[in-house]
């Protein structure tokens, strides 16, 4: 773990993962616009320090950085115990860091795809665990964990990857109704398609929904800016742009038997191949 731990200890901080690139990056601009404290969290060490001048010289808000790969089991206890060190108290913790692996099913490494599951679900999941007394003990907080419309479908040939996010946005749901009138907030975040260097990390550019789509995709500064009016308001779930909300509810119509198999031309690039058919 690597990391310049601030002069002092931050209050009522925001935790982000994910925070170097992308709409992690993006929703870190937005938060220290409104003068939130910051711990941006991600493993280019170098890349959040340059993230953390700039958003402190630009915005005036404390900022700490702290380097590290939230695929190992045990980082979520070792992020966890590191902010405890430095003094910091964490008001807002935003689950935003993931990735996702595409290809058959029966294809992709499982070593690939443990690391998907550890840091789409179960660090996510462990971090929301030990932030969460800190803020009831405060009755007040939020979590905000980045799942994703894929949350809604079945995702042939990245299957894993819309697996987790369905994982998120049921679990982020239904800790939202036990932690009703506690004083701490869930927010599930479900945005469309978004270019950022998702797609490259995926190596779905073939297939339609990662690159053919690509003049169509949102952006990521407008997409995080959505979010965030979404986070302010303590959406339990938050779609940004209504376009979107429209289409998840229009998904809600469709038979998933159809969906699924629906989903197919979009996901398979011309890279896969059929399996042989059967006798
Ligand atoms: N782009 C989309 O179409 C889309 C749509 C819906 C939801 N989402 C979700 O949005 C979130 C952000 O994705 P993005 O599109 O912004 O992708 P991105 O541009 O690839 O950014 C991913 C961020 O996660 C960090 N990260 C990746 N692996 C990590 C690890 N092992 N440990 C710590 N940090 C790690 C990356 O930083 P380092 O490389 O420095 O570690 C980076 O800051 C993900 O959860 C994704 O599933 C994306």
């Amino acid at each position: 773990m690597d990391g310049t731990p601030s002069s002092s200890p931050l209050t009522g901080a925001v935790l982000i993962t994910g925070a170097s690139y992308g709409l992690g990056y993006e929703l870190t601009r937005c938060f220290a616009a409104d003068g939130h404290a910051l711990i941006l969290v991600a493993r280019s060490g170098d890349r959040l320090r340059t993230v953390a001048q700039e958003l402190s010289q630009a915005h005036g808000v404390q900022v700490d950085t702290v380097a590290l790969d939230l695929t190992q089991p045990d980082a979520a206890r070792m992020l966890f115990e590191e902010i405890q060190r430095r003094g910091h108290t964490v008001e807002i913790l935003v689950n935003n860091a993931g990735f996702g692996t595409y290809g058959r099913f029966s294809d992709i490494d499982f070593d690939a795809e443990t690391r998907e599951m550890q840091l789409n679900m179960l660090t996510p999941t462990q971090l929301t665990k030990l932030f969460l007394p800190g803020m009831l003990a405060q009755r007040r907080g939020q979590v905000v964990n980045m799942a994703s419309m894929a949350g809604y479908l079945p995702g042939p040939y990245m299957a894993i990857y819309f697996a987790t996010k369905a994982y998120l946005l049921s679990f982020s749901e239904a800790i939202a109704e036990e932690l009703r009138g506690s004083g701490v907030a869930v927010t599930a975040v479900c945005p469309n398609v978004v270019a950022t260097r998702f797609q490259e990390t995926a190596h779905n550019q073939a297939a339609y929904i990662g690159g053919r789509f690509r003049p169509l995709m949102a952006d990521a500064p407008t997409t995080a800016r959505q979010a965030y009016a979404l986070i302010r308001a303590k959406r339990t779930v938050a779609i940004p742009g209504w376009s979107n909300r429209l289409a998840v509810a229009a998904l809600g119509l469709i038979p998933r038997a159809l969906m699924r198999r629906a989903m197919v031309p979009f996901q398979k690039g011309p890279d896969i191949a059929d399996y042989p058919k059967a006798r």
